[in-house]
């Protein structure tokens, strides 16, 4: 229970300019892949946030040494004096991407025993296709009182992924990087952080092609050094900034970000009647006219991203017409259309399906935030809400967002924390 409530006042037009943050699911993928190397990595552009130090702690834990300067933004990791390949669940149960320890811990020792992966309640989330891939890389995989143990010799191999997996991509990618000879992971996953994390492998020497395409071609090398990495900005970030400036029909010019990583949700804010521009490194988002209903359905890159389905459905609650959206990536991932019913939305769920029908107001209201994404649609809905929102468990939106309330307060918004 968080010992805070946010209050946000809504109706403030957002104006100005806002940098966005490193990825988090690059972050979290990035700083395992660095157990692997022989030497020190500096990783920089990393994000300030909950599951950075998750991460940090399990790091520390195994014997590596890492210090992150807050003011630069910059992790350092030492893995030589890692001597332990165990992770217990209490340390794996605070976050989802602790799953690529196993991967990580493979490549370095040829084992891993790591306890269940916890995360965001958005469905189930099994991880049969990351223990298929180890298991065609050599690695034998039992699961028994909620450890998963991998172990072997990693040697190279064709894995076919029965639907395209983000962690199941990376945690392949992990365990093949040092196999000997040649992985191809077909129907592989293409979002911007399984590209970031080769570039990382690559340049500590991995040899990774393809990534970014639905086939990888990994050639095992010897050894990985160490060197500087800057990831790369955060897509779900950026795009909730987007939407929290169409919410609240503001002008926001968002700095630091990757344009061609938004096109589907720049697509779909055009498609309402939003202004989007971008130039270079920043991209602007003004009003035009009324906003209109649209459709989406949430697809693997570059398709419509799940992460941003949760703000996206919660601006087009106030949009003129019926929006249906359609969740094909997680089963549970509406639950904030539930919480916004109490702030006047006008919402029908069926399954993976959610019937919007668009209200000229919300009201503010006490709402529950249930995952790190409703935590973005409820501060959408809240800045777009008139009187006062009360969003009660904020802090699951610190595990994945650097500094929102800050940011948003520069741009303008009336946020604050009071104790509960
Ligand atoms: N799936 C399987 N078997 C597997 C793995 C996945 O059936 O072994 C299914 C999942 O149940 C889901 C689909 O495949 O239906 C895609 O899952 P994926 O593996 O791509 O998701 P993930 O790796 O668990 C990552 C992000 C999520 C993001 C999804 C989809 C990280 C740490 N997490 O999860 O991010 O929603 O990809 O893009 O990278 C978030 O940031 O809020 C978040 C939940």
């Amino acid at each position: 229970m968080d010992t805070y409530k946010l209050l946000i006042t809504g109706g403030q037009p957002l104006k100005g300019d806002v940098e966005v943050s490193g990825g988090k699911n690059t972050s979290v993928a990035v700083i395992p892949a660095a157990l692997i190397c022989d030497e020190p990595c500096v990783i920089e552009n990393m994000p300030d946030i909950e599951d950075v130090h998750v991460l940090r702690d399990i790091l520390e834990l195994l014997g590596a040494r890492v210090s992150y300067d807050d003011a630069l933004k910059r992790i350092t990791i030492d893995p030589r004096g890692v001597n332990d390949c165990t992770v217990p669940y209490r340390q794996t149960r605070r976050m989802r991407a602790s799953y690529y320890l196993l991967g990580a811990l493979l490549a370095r020792f040829g084992e891993a025993n790591v306890g269940y992966p916890g995360g965001c309640a958005i469905g189930n989330r099994p991880f049969d296709q990351h223990i298929k891939g180890f298991r065609a890389l050599g690695a034998e995989v039992t699961e028994s009182n909620g450890m998963i143990c991998a172990k072997g010799t990693m040697t190279g191999a064709a894995v076919y992924f029965d639907r395209p997996t983000v962690g199941g991509t990376i945690n392949v990618m992990l365990a093949a990087v040092k196999a000997k000879g040649n992985t191809v992971l077909l129907n592989a996953a293409k979002e911007p952080h399984v590209v970031d994390l080769a570039n990382f492998l690559n340049a500590m020497g991995g040899r990774i092609k393809g990534a970014g395409t639905d086939t990888i071609r990994i050639r095992g090398v010897e050894s990985l050094h160490g060197g500087t990495y800057t990831v790369i900005p955060d897509q779900i970030e950026t795009g909730t900034l987007m939407i929290a400036a169409a919410a609240t029909r503001g002008d926001v010019t968002i700095h630091g970000c990757i344009p061609t990583h938004m096109e589907s949700l720049t697509a779909k804010l055009l498609e309402m009647g939003v202004s989007v521009t971008d130039a270079d490194d920043a991209i602007r988002v003004r009003p035009i006219g009324a906003h209109r209903a649209v459709n989406i359905k949430t697809q693997e890159y570059p398709g419509f991203p799940t992460d941003l389905q949760q703000p996206m459905s919660a601006l087009l609650c106030m949009a003129q017409g019926n929006s249906l959206i359609y969740e094909t990536i997680f089963e549970s991932r509406f639950k904030h259309l539930s919480e916004m019913r109490r702030m006047g939305a006008h919402v029908q769920i069926m399954e993976q399906t959610a019937l919007i029908e668009g209200v000229p107001e919300l009201h503010g209201a006490p709402v529950t935030v249930t995952d790190l994404r409703a935590g973005a649609a409820l501060v959408v809905a809240g800045l777009m809400a008139t009187g006062t929102t009360e969003i009660y468990e904020p802090g699951l939106i610190e595990r994945g967002y650097e500094h929102l309330e800050e940011k948003l307060r520069k741009l303008g918004a009336k946020i604050r924390r009071e104790p509960v």
